[in-house]
């Protein structure tokens, strides 16, 4: 059976989880149900980053102690995830034990192998970025482009580890794997990137100065940089060297924003070269939320989104509908919660709600709450109309990636906007009223309920909650969880199911906020 190994980012918990964190970790489940769909087997982890300086220093302010701080945090960030429905299978927290022993592991064979030295180090320090910038990274203010703040100066003795002699060998993996980083334009930025010398890269940070962190195996004045540490989850989580990190390390996969491109693309890579671990198989890079109008979200603009609060103003569903259908490849895209409640509405409550509490409620009434036991005799127009849906759900499977979610979500639309229009032209409750329509009335009724459950299995992946009640109002069977292939054949809808009554899966949402200005 065909594996992927999903991951997504490990979450600083300084702050309060928003909608770009949300959004790695929806993309991430959508991609393992689309994978379990198409019959491969998925392992998804997602979690907190715990350590370093600024989690330090948050937790400082907190007036909690670090440990309760950073339970609460990462609890959050989990609490966040199981709204949303995610179906992780580990939840990764740096402060486990687990993980420390095998950010130590990793040390000890560097050290052993003498690829880490000690040397004094003069530098300039981000705290939001918790990485050292060269003068050209920062803007004309000499600030950090990415947290508008001035880095600080650090002068200080601490582990390095050499990178610049696997510069030549990266950039030759990179040009002879052109998919290994996707999409194309961020392969480019790294490989500009690797156009000059690479710097040493500091590996520890003094006690003195950084408290939370992994403490280093050989130096008891050190602990682990926290970059350092959170990317050894990615096979810390399969439990490296063992045999599972044997079978899943392969079909790895990390999703993660445009930020962080450096440290996974270059880092990483390399890290896992000088333990003769081979790099991860792929990477899948999004662009960033932005606010309506292109402004980045700040919490003192107050044009953030909060995701626990579009839950409680419209479910779950409708956020991770408006992420799918709405990241732009490679770019930024607008959010707002306007924006969502008026997606909600439009597409999900008017186009997919309504076609099936329509067809549902016409049904009950004309056929005793059952579906017709027609599928071996539609008439041939509806039969074109339930294989050409058929195919078009089909045809979004055949290949599957980050970027094919927004086009899985237009087809869904699209098919959506016929079944509605379908109904309006062959007005079965005016065909119903003689009675020689009789059996051609059934065969509109179930090609148009069979044609809605493929289209709420193709959407499972992306609302998978709405999805299977609207399978249960059909009498569908529910999507597994186990790895199946879905073939999404016609006609599959039974005869005599017993229809429920639970059709109203979106209802309008009317909020002040949703008035898109
Ligand atoms: N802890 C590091 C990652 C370590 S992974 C080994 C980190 N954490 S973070 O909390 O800053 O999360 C960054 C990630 O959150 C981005 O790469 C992206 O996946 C997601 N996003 C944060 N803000 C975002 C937007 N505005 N839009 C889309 N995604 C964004 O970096």
């Amino acid at each position: 059976m065909s594996r992927l190994y999903l991951t997504t980012p490990i979450y600083y918990v300084n702050s309060m989880p928003h909608v770009g964190h949300a959004h790695t970790t929806v993309m991430a489940d959508v991609m393992k149900r689309m994978a379990l769909m198409r019959g491969t087997d998925v392992f998804l982890t997602t979690g907190t980053d715990e350590h370093g300086q600024k989690n330090y220093e948050a937790a400082q302010k907190s007036g909690l102690s670090t440990m309760d701080y950073l339970d609460k945090q990462s609890g959050l960030f989990q609490s966040l995830f199981d709204a949303l429905g995610i179906g992780y299978d580990m939840y990764v927290r740096t402060t486990r034990p687990y993980h420390m022993e095998r950010v130590q592991e990793v040390e000890r064979r560097l050290k052993d192998k003498g690829m880490l030295t000690q040397k004094p180090y003069r530098g300039l320090y981000c705290v939001g970025c918790e990485q050292f910038k060269k003068k050209s990274d920062l803007d004309d203010h000499g600030r950090c482009a990415d947290h508008l703040t001035v880095p600080e100066e650090m002068d200080e003795v601490n582990w390095f580890f050499k990178i610049e002699p696997y510069r030549e060998w990266l950039i030759g993996y990179i040009k002879s794997h052109p998919e290994w980083i996707q999409p194309e334009q961020f392969k480019n930025e790294v490989l500009e990137l690797l156009r000059a010398p690479l710097e040493d890269m500091c590996i520890s940070r003094p006690k003195s100065r950084v408290k939370l962190g992994v403490d280093m195996p050989f130096d008891s004045n050190y602990v682990t940089y926290v970059w350092f540490d959170a990317l050894i989850n990615y096979i810390a989580n399969i439990k490296w060297p063992d045999e599972m990190y044997k079978e899943w390390w392969p079909s790895s996969a990390h999703l993660i924003g445009k930020d962080i491109v450096k440290t996974h693309c270059i880092f990483w890579p390399i890290m896992l070269k000088a333990l003769d671990i081979e790099p991860p198989h792929r990477f899948w890079v999004h662009g960033y939320w932005v606010a309506s109008g292109g402004q980045k979200m700040a919490k003192s603009l107050g044009n953030g989104v909060d995701p626990f609060e579009v839950i409680n103003l419209a479910g779950a569903d409708a956020l991770r509908f408006y992420l799918a259908k709405n990241m732009r490849k490679g770019g930024d895209s607008q959010i707002s919660v306007p924006m969502i409640i008026s997606t909600y509405n439009s597409e999900l409550a008017n186009k997919i709600g309504n076609l099936l509490s329509r067809v549902v409620k016409f049904t009950a009434r004309q056929f005793d709450g059952k579906v017709p036991d027609v599928a071996d005799k539609l008439h041939a127009d509806d039969l074109k109309l339930v294989q050409a849906t058929a195919e078009t759900a089909a045809r979004e499977y055949r290949e599957t990636s980050l970027y094919t979610i927004p086009s899985l979500v237009q087809s869904a639309i699209g098919i959506a906007e016929s079944l509605n229009a379908y109904v309006d032209t062959s007005a079965p409750w005016a065909l119903i009223k003689q009675p020689e329509n009789h059996d051609r009335v059934a065969s509109i009724v179930y090609a148009l309920m069979d044609s809605t459950r493929l289209l709420l299995e193709m959407l499972y992946p992306v609302i998978p909650t709405t999805s299977k009640r609207g399978l249960e109002v059909l009498g569908a069977s529910p999507i597994p969880s186990q790895p199946l292939v879905h073939d999404f054949a016609p006609l599959r809808l039974k005869g005599g199911a017993l229809l429920g009554q639970d059709t109203a899966l979106f209802p309008r949402v009317e909020s002040e906020e949703a008035s898109v200005t």
